[in-house]
C-alpha cells in the first residue's frame, strides 16, 4: 500500500502565520508538521509516499523533505494548482497509485498513538474504503458520521446540528475505485470537491468500513488546534511511531 499526504490548501485560518509559508511547514513539537504524517506512515511500513502541496510553497516543501531518505521513505511530489478541495487534491494521486490501494493522510492531522492497528485492518479488508472516527466536543467543525452498531449511515460535512459527536478524522483508506468516484462528484456549496462526498459514495456502494481511534487526536488548522497539536507532540516527544 502506498501513502498520500495532502498538504495543499491556503491555511487562511492561521494567517499571518501562513503568510510566507505553508501550514504544514509550521513547527509542531520539535519538527515541521509535515514530518508527523510521514513518520506515522513509515512506522506502518508505508514508505512510498506522495506529497501534494500548493504551487507557491512546493519549493520550500522539497527543501524541507528532499528525497525522503532521511525519514526512511521515498517521496514523490505533485502540485495542486488551486485549493479546490481535498478530493481535488487526491485526484492528483491517480498515476502514483497505479491501480493499488492507498492510505491518505491530511497533513494537518496529529495522532498521538500509532495508527498501525487501523492500517492492518484495512490490509485485511477485501474491498472498498475505511475511515476513522473520533468523538469530539466540537463536531460541527468536521465531517460528522451518523452510524448504527455496524455501519456508517451517512456523513455530513460541517453540519450546523451534528447528529453525533463522531468526527471523521483526516486518515482515509481507499481501493482503486476512488478515482472514478472523484470524477463523479460535484463541488459543494463552498466550491470544494469534498472528501465527504467521496466517502458517502462508498456508503452508497455499502463498501465503507470504520474504526474508532482510541488515542488523542487533533487537527492543526486553527490557532487553538495548532496549540493542542503542539501539546500532543510534546507529550509523546515524537516517540510514537516505533
Ligand atoms: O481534519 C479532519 C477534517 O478535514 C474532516 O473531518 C473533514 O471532513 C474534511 O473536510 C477536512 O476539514 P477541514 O475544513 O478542516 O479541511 P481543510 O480545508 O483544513 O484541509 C485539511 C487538509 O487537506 C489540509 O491540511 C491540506 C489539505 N488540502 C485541503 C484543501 C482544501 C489540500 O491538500 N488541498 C485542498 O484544496
Amino acid at each position: 500500500m502506498k501513502g498520500v499526504i495532502l498538504a495543499g490548501g491556503k491555511g487562511t485560518r492561521l494567517y499571518p502565520l501562513t503568510k510566507a509559508t505553508n501550514k504544514h511547514l509550521l513547527p509542531v513539537g520539535r519538527e515541521p508538521m509535515i514530518f508527523h504524517p510521514i513518520r506515522h506512515l513509515v512506522g506502518c511500513g508505508i514508505d512510498d509516499i506522495l506529497v501534494v502541496t500548493s504551487v507557491d510553497h512546493m519549493g520550500d516543501m522539497v527543501n524541507c523533505l528532499g528525497s525522503g531518505t532521511e525519514l526512511g521513505c521515498s517521496l514523490t511530489y505533485k502540485v495542486q494548482d488551486g485549493a479546490l478541495g481535498i478530493a481535488h487534491a487526491l485526484a492528483l494521486a491517480e498515476g502514483f497509485a497505479a491501480g493499488g490501494r492507498i492510505c491518505v493522510f491530511l497533513g494537518d492531522n496529529v495522532f498521538r498513538d500509532s495508527i498501525r492497528p487501523i492500517v492492518e485492518r484495512f490490509r485485511q479488508q477485501a474491498v472498498g474504503a475505511r475511515v476513522v472516527l473520533k468523538s469530539v466536543h466540537d463536531p460541527e467543525r468536521y465531517g460528522v458520521a451518523a452510524l448504527d452498531e455496524k455501519h456508517i449511515l451517512e456523513i455530513e460535512e460541517k453540519p450546523q446540528k451534528p447528529k453525533t459527536s463522531f468526527a471523521v478524522v483526516g486518515l482515509y483508506f481507499y481501493d482503486s475505485q476512488v478515482f472514478d468516484i472523484i470524477r463523479g462528484i460535484k463541488p459543494s456549496a463552498r466550491g470544494e470537491f469534498e472528501i465527504t462526498a467521496v466517502n458517502n459514495a462508498y456508503i452508497e456502494r455499502r463498501q465503507l468500513e470504520y474504526d474508532i481511534y482510541a488515542g488523542a487526536w487533533t487537527d492543526a488548522g486553527t490557532f487553538e488546534s495548532l496549540q493542542e497539536a503542539n501539546k500532543l507532540m510534546h507529550e509523546t516527544a515524537n516517540a510514537i511511531l516505533s
